[in-house]
């Protein structure tokens, strides 16, 4: 059976997001009846970059539900050390692991290691998208707001990055009014394929997009204001200065939030640089739920691995020795 992958915002559909969405709050609110729903199950974690909440969530997640996570580095690998290709690295792997969940830079790379894989392959962020953040993000919101569609978001900052791009995905996908508001150089905007893409997504499902480049005006009448690091991992630092220089007038400050609705809430992904992108005011005052979020990623990310391999919960504990397809002895 061909395995289900996650690699971008595009490939949820509004009845899977809700069902992430319900099973999430579930598990956040029940941990103890899915004790046992990953049992003997193993997830290989592939970083090519840095991380603390996505390598730290995957690996508590599988912990939490009894399974085991591996982590790995490709500095560590044939691969990374140009020695293999991709398709056989993920050959092998899905000869070892249940699942598989990758940050690569190369969007490219994920989708060759998806497409070569046996077994269910996540996004643990590349630079096209970071679906695993827009899930917790979406649950974040629904808890806070009580549903997570109709949504009015600004995302102020530099915004030709992953998560932009995903958020730019969850127009369509909640039907919500997404308002970019960036400087005009091309450094700094999305990408026109991407603003296509969700254009026509937004076309046939509902939502729309926009991309201002007054702040302001993109705070108006939004319920939650996004921001992200304006020193993505892969920014050189002999870039900082230009980027700072550009980027001041997009932080999200006290008098920003100011000209917001006075109930909008603040969301960042992390990790924030506090007096570049966002003040400390903001980040650190009543309206942020930075770190709702990032408790989230645990509870949403246990619910995509439960619907990915196929677990319903307590009841549904494999039997030890498995029965992964593809580890059966030829006889
Ligand atoms: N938000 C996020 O993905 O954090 P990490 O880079 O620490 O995983």
């Amino acid at each position: 059976m061909t395995p289900r992958h996650l690699l971008t915002t595009a490939d949820l559909d509004p009845s899977t997001l809700a069902g992430l969405l319900d099973r999430a709050l579930e598990l956040k609110r029940h941990p103890n009846r899915y004790l046992r729903a990953l049992y003997e199950r193993t997830l290989l974690m592939i970083f090519e970059a840095p991380s603390l909440r996505t390598r730290l969530s995957f690996e508590t997640a599988m912990t939490q539900l009894h399974g085991h996570a591996i982590n790995y580095y490709t500095l560590h690998s044939p691969w990374g050390a140009g020695k293999e290709s991709i398709e056989d690295l993920a050959r092998t792997v899905s000869r070892y692991c249940d699942a598989v969940t990758a940050r690569l830079y190369d969007h490219g790379d994920l989708v060759r290691l998806a497409r070569a894989a046996g077994v269910p392959v996540v996004n643990a962020m590349t630079d096209e998208d970071h679906p695993c953040q827009i899930l917790a993000d979406l649950l974040t919101i629904r808890e806070y707001l009580g549903h997570a569609h109709d949504l009015r978001v600004a995302y102020v900052g530099d915004a030709r990055n992953n998560v932009t791009y995903g958020w730019l995905r969850a127009a369509a996908l909640t039907r919500s009014e997404i308002t970019v508001a960036c400087p005009a150089a091309e450094a700094y905007r999305p990408e026109a394929r991407v603003l296509d893409e969700v254009r026509g997504a937004c076309a046939r499902n509902g939502g729309a997009v926009r991309v201002v480049h007054d702040p302001r005006e993109a705070v108006a009448g939004a319920g939650v204001i996004y921001t992200d690091s304006w020193m993505s991992y892969r920014v050189a630092k002999e870039e900082e200065a230009e980027r700072v220089a550009a980027l001041t007038p997009f932080r999200v400050d006290e008098a920003l939030m100011a000209a917001a609705p006075p109930g909008a809430l603040f969301m960042h992904c992390l990790p924030a640089w506090r007096g570049h992108e966002v003040s400390a005011g903001v980040i650190d005052g009543p309206r942020s739920i930075v770190f709702d979020q990032a408790e989230n990623r645990l509870h949403a990310q246990k619910a995509l691995l439960l619907d990915l391999l196929g677990s319903a919960g307590g009841d549904d504990v494999r039997p030890p020795g498995g029965g992964r397809p593809g580890c059966q002895p030829r006889t």
